[in-house]
């Protein structure tokens, strides 16, 4: 939700020459952060006592487009920002940096200011004039206002920061900003409040952004921040302080991410290429820590034995996608460990005043561990005095800092908006977690413990099987598809959530209405729905692993076709029953219950992407959404 880049060089850096490359670091970040929001995008180069802005509504394309008919000075310190929008319409007017201070002082800024109408009242009181209808406008005039009253470049070069220091007093919600300032040409000051920012620290230059993918390019070397933290950068050094002023310190790390998991890989979308990514992602989340006997070893998980033990009650938190794979993870936890299993959307729960206490283990289910609804989550169940473990996908993330513990995925970085790799790993992390739950306790019966734990390790190759051979019939289905207006997807058990997140990527992707719903539901009401030629993706439970429910879901289908609408079933191979009652079957290979949304959801995820190709959508970058959103 918006992706913020900051960068603080000096000249002579770079092999073809002495210019400063500031513009194109920048550009570059933006890049890699567009998937944080892309409803416009914009930078501020310092070069000779001033601050050169260019910014433009729509994609960064528009942008790079305007640099290039309108080239930026060689600067030595720049910051740029992609757009999710908030406050104000994406037009090119709303789009950051914001000037303020005679165009001298650009602020960029991710968050949301909650008390930004009354500061701006109280700012135009003062004469101040705005140029736009953003939140982030009234901090960049706070900002210059309190800049003034301490005294300018007068005050010395510490002013800027103290600046910044005050103004975070004034505001209220959640942000990081950077600024820069014409009289401080070598400095970039950030400050964040419950919003991300890392700062990377190169050889004669360092940087900023919203995660590290904003400068995986030109370092590895990287500092997570704590909250209500000020940094102030330039080529030389960093400086990190609180709000008060008093020194702080981040923790270093080094990023293992592939700068090259960032290109396509000659796959039509990064969706496409983070869908093939899925065999060695699970393969990932598994290395090191599965036994075929059951046991597993969760190294770094943070939370002792002794405490697991107790737990009486999980409740699982999440949104969107992290949500479905949290569903999957209670079917597991119930069978394997008889342990109560709640899930709750993260935005939900500690609004309903939930029963949360020391034997209360709440995990929080995130693919960037960013987003700002389950972090609310999380520091509410801390409160309550619950012990709280993550499942999250970016390393140094603040769901996972502010967490007693984490199980990270290791899926690598997930740039497609929709959700695929993080949420299989995010299921296989929730299987692990429940077979270690029962080998601690000693409870699920063992045979299908190993069983299960077994096929778990044989699931990146049955994943990657699978790939290859439904790929051209999944795009088939889905060119002879794509005037459809409406489908409908349905499951039983673990096909439930799997239904549910097939229905998210065609709406998330295609803009078509797309439900899921439990195939038992179907009857009491959203079976009026169907009409004649309506397609119906139908999740069938294994026959062999669940026989019943097998059955039942063929009853299902034959009220579907009853009434026109058309089977595409999602079955095991070698399910004749339903092969002999639905239109069109994919095929997935038989495995336990609990495992099969490991496969099943593969299907849907490749027919959502194949689907919004064949419309011409941008499968990446579907429209209103951002991948991480850090606003609740
Ligand atoms: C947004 C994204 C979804 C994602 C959800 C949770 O809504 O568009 O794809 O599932 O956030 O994100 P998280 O990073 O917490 O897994």
């Amino acid at each position: 939700m918006c992706g913020i880049v900051g960068y603080a060089g000096r000249v002579g850096l770079v092999e073809t020459g002495t210019a400063g490359r500031a513009a194109s670091v920048v550009l570059e970040g933006l890049r890699r952060l567009e998937y944080r929001g892309y409803d416009s995008a914009g930078l501020a180069v310092m070069a000779g006592k001033e601050v050169h802005v260019r910014k433009r509504a729509g994609k960064l394309t528009n942008l790079t487009a305007l640099v290039e008919a309108d080239p930026l000075p060689d600067a030595v310190v720049g910051i740029g920002h992609t757009r999710w929008a908030t406050h104000g319409a994406p037009t090119d007017a709303n789009a950051h940096p914001h000037l303020a201070d005679n165009d001298r002082l650009a602020v960029i800024h991710n968050g949301i200011i909650e008390n930004y109408r009354s500061l701006r009242d109280r700012l135009v009181e003062r004469g101040h004039v705005f140029r736009s209808e953003t939140d982030t406008e009234v901090a960049a005039v706070l900002l210059a206002d309190n800049y003034r009253r301490l005294g300018g470049d007068q005050a010395g070069t510490g002013v800027l920061e103290t600046a910044v220091r005050r103004t975070c007093a004034d505001l209220e919600g959640s942000f990081t900003l950077l600024a820069v300032h014409a009289e401080h040409p070598g400095l970039i000051v950030a400050a964040r409040r419950d919003s991300p920012l890392v700062v990377g620290l190169g050889d004669g230059e360092n940087f900023l952004g919203s995660d590290v993918s904003g400068f995986i390019d030109f370092t590895r070397r990287a500092v997570e921040l704590g909250q209500d933290q000020v940094v102030s950068l330039t080529a030389e050094g960093v400086t990190i302080t609180d709000f008060g002023g008093l020194s702080a310190e981040g923790r270093e790390f080094t990023v293992d991410w592939e700068a090259a998991a960032a290109t396509k890989d000659g796959h039509p979308s990064f969706m496409t290429k983070e869908i093939h990514e899925q065999p060695e992602a699970v393969r990932r989340t598994l290395q090191g820590r599965l036994d075929v006997d059951g046991s597993v070893t969760l190294g770094g998980l943070g939370i002792s034995d002794e405490v697991l033990k107790g737990i009486q009650k999980i409740v699982i938190v999440a949104c969107g996608t992290a949500s479905y794979a949290g569903q999957i993870a209670k079917y597991a936890i119930e069978r394997w460990c008889r342990i109560p299993v709640e899930v709750d959307l993260a935005h939900e729960f500690r609004y309903r005043n939930p029963l949360v206490d020391v034997r209360t283990l709440v995990v929080a289910v995130s693919q960037s561990g960013e987003t700002m609804d389950t972090l609310m989550a999380v520091r509410y169940a801390r409160e309550q005095g619950a012990t709280v473990l993550a499942i999250c996908n970016t390393v140094g993330a603040t769901i996972p800092r502010e967490s007693d513990g984490v199980l990270y995925t290791h899926a690598g970085p997930e740039v497609a908006v929709a959700s695929t790799k993080a949420f299989l790993t995010q299921v296989t992390a929730g299987l692990l977690l429940a077979l270690h739950l029962a080998r601690l306790r000693g409870t699920g019966d063992p045979i299908e413990i190993s069983t299960a734990a077994a096929e778990l390790l044989e699931m990146p190759e049955k994943i990657q099987c699978m790939l290859a051979t439904s790929k051209e019939r999944i795009a088939a289905l889905a060119a002879a598809m794509a005037d459809s207006t409406a489908v409908l997807f349905i499951g039983r058990h673990v096909g439930h959530p799997v239904a549910m997140e097939g229905a998210l990527k065609l709406k998330e992707l295609a803009y078509i209405h797309a439900e899921g719903f439990a195939a038992g539901e179907l009857k009491h009401g959203a079976i009026a729905l169907i009409h004649e030629g309506l397609a119906v993706f139908v999740v069938v439970p294994s026959p062999a692993g669940s026989p019943i429910l097998h059955a039942k879901m063929m009853s299902t289908i034959q009220e579907i076709k009853a009434r026109g609408g058309r089977v595409i079933a999602i079955a095991e191979e070698g399910d004749d029953v339903t092969a002999g009652w639905s239109e069109t079957m994919l095929t997935i290979p038989s495995s336990i219950p609990l495992l099969s949304p490991l496969l099943s959801t593969v299907q849907l995820q490749l027919f959502a992407a194949s689907f919004a190709a064949a419309k011409g959508l941008d499968v990446d970058r579907p429209r209103n959404l951002a991948k991480s959103v850090t606003v609740e």
